[in-house]
């Protein structure tokens, strides 16, 4: 089958495109390489236009009609840059997809996976959430997302179109087969800076936050492998009318599923998991809460298994073992 995948030249949306083709599938991708990388596109299906561009997508449906549905990954993500420019943020991130949900009803194609994110969450006393747990975006990045779901919602009642949101954690890793993987010179996530630091590419890596009530003070997270993240995509989009089926088919076309792997693993642990894989221990240091940090959360991942039959398979240590492969042979194959 065929599928657009939005910003399918990005971290996610590539591994997603790989997790298609290793499962026969067919990705289309649609990306302005606003940040995403063109070597990511190689030897596939690539239009290089923004999502909000109404005659590239008729140009995309008019030479692929058996498109079945689409992954709307394409977005601006890093949390502080849209602190400073919230315009672009907006702008990218929610009139940009008002205008694709648009083309994609009115080319007949209604059918699409939302790529959201856990920092819509509030922080719960346990840390626990599952999808009916209390949203608080605290950021204008986790606000478009927010908006995003609002505005899909709305579109699934009154266009006929049928939208499920899905809720990322906190990937990590790259493609095992090594395809793709993290492509920012100087990664912000923490597995990143790890890596960083493991490879000498900056001095000491900072444990920012060390009294939060979690177990060991330092912030907690649910680290899902990359991969696992896409094999889910390949579930909900395959088998899309499966899924709703399995939900009881709400009236309102639309669902929200959280991608996690149900464990909460503190910053503290995850440095402990690393140093063990890498086989060191790296330089370290602790310090406060950036502006905006919260405890954190991880995710009750049920709803996920009743819906997608999908859960995580590959542990921690696996996403950081190829997070670390990623980082020595990325330069091998992305010209920075
Ligand atoms: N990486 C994470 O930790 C994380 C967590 C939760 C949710 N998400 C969501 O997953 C999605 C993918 O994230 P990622 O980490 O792969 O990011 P990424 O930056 O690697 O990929 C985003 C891609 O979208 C493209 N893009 C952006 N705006 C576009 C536009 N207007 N038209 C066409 N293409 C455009 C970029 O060129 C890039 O290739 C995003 O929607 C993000 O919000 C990511």
């Amino acid at each position: 089958m065929k599928f657009l995948i939005t910003g399918g030249a990005g971290y996610i949306g590539s591994t997603i495109c790989s997790a298609l083709e290793d499962n026969g599938h067919t990705p289309v991708i649609l990306d302005s390489l606003i940040t995403g990388r063109e070597e990511f596109t190689r030897n596939r299906i690539f239009y290089k236009a923004d999502i909000a561009d109404r005659s590239a997508l008729e140009t995309i449906f008019r030479e692929h009609p058996d498109i079945k549905a689409t992954v709307h990954c394409a977005a601006l993500i890093v949390v502080p840059e849209s602190v400073s420019q919230p315009y672009e943020y907006y702008t990218d991130n929610v009139a940009k997809s008002l205008e694709l949900f648009k083309s994609l009803v009115d080319l007949g194609c209604p059918k699409l996976v939302f790529s959201s994110s856990a920092s819509i969450y509030d922080v719960v006393p346990n840390f626990m959430v599952n999808e009916e747990s209390p949203l608080k975006p605290t950021s204008p990045y986790a606000r478009t997302k927010y908006m995003m779901e609002m505005i899909l919602k709305d579109f699934c009642t009154a266009y006929g179109m049928k939208g499920i949101a899905l809720r990322y954690f906190n990937p990590i890793g790259a493609d095992p087969k090594m395809r793709s993987g993290i492509h920012v010179k100087n990664p912000s996530h923490v597995l990143g800076k790890l890596v960083d630091t493991a490879l000498g590419k900056q001095s000491t890596f900072d444990i920012t936050g060390v009294d939060w009530p979690t177990r060991d003070g330092s912030g907690i997270r649910d680290y899902i492998h990359v991969w696992d993240l896409a094999r889910a995509h390949v579930n909900a989009i395959t088998d899309f009318d499966g899924v709703f089926e399995r939900a009881g088919n709400p009236d309102d076309n639309y669902l929200v599923i959280n991608l996690g792997t149900g464990n909460g693993v503190t910053v503290k642990e995850l440095v402990a998991a690393f140093e063990k894989v890498y086989g060191k221990t790296i330089h370290k240091r602790e310090t406060g809460p950036r502006p905006g940090d919260v405890a954190g959360s991880y995710t009750n991942a049920d709803k996920a298994w009743r819906l997608l039959k999908w859960k995580t398979e590959l542990p921690i240590e696996k996403g950081i073992e190829d997070a670390l492969r990623w980082g020595e042979i990325r330069e091998t194959i992305l010209k920075f």
